[in-house]
């Protein structure tokens, strides 16, 4: 029997019913997900939803109770976090992207320091630190750092943000996960960070973008996963849903109408038995 069919390349990266509880919370529960390259997944939710859970996750500071990590269809065993980097993926974990008291160029750097010298005279190239920094920022339109000695608290929130995007970039990721990179930041700062990660996508990464606003949501994901207490209250497709039945699924929209068509059919059935 001839079979022309081509097998498809596998996901770079998959979830395969994964769940990870902790005592008395099961922070996530049964959750599958697959990604491409070149493809943005949004994962929205309220405060404690376990966005923050499946990123640590995918980062290795965790790893699952259940369910199987996939990255090109091999399952992997992310025990550290150095071994999703070595996979190529790389998370901007919430709060904590860059190191605010250090350099623009020390935090580009950081953990793949070029050095010069060498045996007990090896030391940090700060020169080359300096320039990859200033040209890899502004390769990604990033105008307003023009001093790679500026400390990294001096920089806006969405400059912040850029320069670990760009660093992630830099190093080599073929996933990206950002964890509510535009929670603090003002439209303008937002609009930053959305523009670079529609340019991160454009350029053939992955990315997992979680948040808990929708509208930034829209606005760049390709599909997106709602997450409530832990489970996949609902995935869909760019254009599948409006902004508001969006913000009404994340409030667990479609659990009210099922619980009011209940109550609606309870007061019909008490009202019929009463006459
Ligand atoms: N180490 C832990 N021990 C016990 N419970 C935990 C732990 N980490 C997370 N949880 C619980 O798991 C649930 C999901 O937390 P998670 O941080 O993933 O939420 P989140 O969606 O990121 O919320 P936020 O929007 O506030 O960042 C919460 O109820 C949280 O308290
Ligand atoms: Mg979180």
């Amino acid at each position: 029997m001839t079979h022309t069919a081509v097998n498809p390349a596998p996901p770079t990266l998959e979830f395969v019913n994964v769940s990870k509880h902790y005592l008395g919370v099961e922070a996530l529960s049964d959750v599958s997900l697959d990604l491409e390259p070149g493809e943005v997944l949004c994962v929205l939710g309220h405060n404690g939803a376990g966005k923050s859970t499946m990123v640590r996750l995918l980062s290795g500071v965790i790893t699952p109770t259940r369910g199987v990590i996939k990255v090109d269809g091999v399952p992997v065993k992310l025990s550290e976090p150095r071994q999703a980097y070595t996979l190529g993926v790389a998370t901007v974990h919430q709060d904590v992207g860059t190191i605010p008291l250090m350099s623009v160029a020390r935090n580009f750097v950081l953990g793949s320091e070029p050095t010069k010298g060498w045996g007990p005279f090896r030391r940090l190239d700060i020169r080359t630190a300096r320039k990859i920094a200033l040209e890899e920022v502004h390769r990604l339109g990033i105008r307003g750092v023009q001093d790679p000695d500026q400390l990294v608290q001096t920089l806006s929130g969405g400059e912040r943000q850029a320069l670990a995007i760009a660093r992630a970039i830099h190093y080599g990721a073929r996933v990206l996960i950002l964890d509510e990179p535009t929670s603090d930041l003002g439209v303008r700062e937002a609009n930053i960070v959305l523009r670079l990660i529609g340019q991160v996508r454009d350029a053939g990464v992955a990315v997992i973008f979680v948040t808990h606003q929708a509208p930034h949501a829209l606005a760049v994901g390709d599909r997106f996963m709602v997450l409530i207490r832990g489970k996949c209250a609902s995935t869909f497709k760019r254009g599948e849903r409006t902004r508001a039945q969006l913000l009404s699924l994340m409030a667990g929209g479609e659990e009210m109408e099922a619980l009011e068509a209940e109550i609606e059919q309870m007061r019909s059935n008490g009202s019929n038995s009463s006459h």
